[in-house]
């Protein structure tokens, strides 16, 4: 019963995932910038724009430009979750790929980095006066929904173990369009729960900034307003 509901909670969330955010990318390559307006000093060269993306993405370079304690607490988070997601590759695939095998060990202190950056990021929606202003009840609920994955999965590497063979059965049953048996431990099912809600309401959350961040114009515009004249898909068709 427990392995149904949660074989159709995770295609249920899978469909919601691929979908809608396949669709808000769509949304976002089809809006038309009708302006240049890369933030300057911008690179003038389709390769310089690649590496500035590269450095966004890898390193959240404007970020650091900005503020420095966002960007410490908020790379802190994404780097423990990358490597948190390269750790959980082993439930996914039935041979572990040798590169997922390597990442096993640091799990714990991964798990460590996201709690130190969700509790510095959502500290400063309470100690910052400005932030604490234009913080908005979503916002918690969203720190609040990757803190809960966050503990109830250290919970599982520490204090309440679950069954991982049987959780990887699980997956790669679903994965064949088989339901194979899910530990009932709280942990697991409260990990689970919550992690399918993070799929559910991604596409239409916030946290579409991660892949956003490759159509934003300030970042991924070529700064050469004088060599080639900019203009809109929909502008070029009043021309014609
Ligand atoms: C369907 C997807 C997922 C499954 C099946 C799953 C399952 C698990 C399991 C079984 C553990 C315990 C590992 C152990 O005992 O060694 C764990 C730990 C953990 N999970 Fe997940 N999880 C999923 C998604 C996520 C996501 C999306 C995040 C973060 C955003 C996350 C964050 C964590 C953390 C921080 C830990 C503790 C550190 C670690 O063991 O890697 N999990 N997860």
């Amino acid at each position: 019963m427990v392995s149904t509901i949660y074989a159709l909670l995770f295609y249920v969330a899978t469909i919601i995932l691929v979908v809608g955010v396949g669709m808000r990318m769509w949304r976002y390559a089809k809006t038309p910038a009708p302006l240049k307006i890369p933030t300057t000093p911008a690179p003038t060269t389709a390769w310089g724009v690649f590496w500035r993306m590269v450095r966004e993405v890898v390193l959240f370079q404007s970020l650091f430009k900005s503020n420095k304690w966002i960007w410490l607490f908020g790379y802190l988070f994404h780097v423990g979750m990358l490597v948190v997601l390269l750790r959980h590759f082993r439930y996914f695939t039935y041979d572990i790929w040798w590169w997922v095998g390597l990442v096993q060990p640091f799990a714990i202190y991964a798990a460590l980095a996201m709690f130190a950056g969700l509790a510095g990021l959502w500290g400063r929606r309470f100690l910052v006066e400005r932030i604490r202003y234009i913080s908005s009840p979503s916002d918690h609920l969203m720190l609040a929904l990757l803190v809960g994955i966050v503990i109830s999965g250290i919970s599982m590497k520490t204090l309440n173990p679950t069954d991982i063979v049987l959780v990887k059965g699980f997956f790669l049953g679903l994965m064949r369009f088989q339901i194979n048996e899910l530990p009932t431990d709280p942990p697991l099912l409260i990990h689970l729960t919550l992690v399918a809600t993070l799929m559910i309401i991604f596409p239409i959350s916030k946290l579409l900034h991660g892949p956003g961040i490759l159509f934003s114009p300030t970042r991924n515009q070529i700064d050469n307003p004088r060599e080639k004249r900019h203009i809109a898909p929909w502008a070029k068709k009043l021309e014609e």
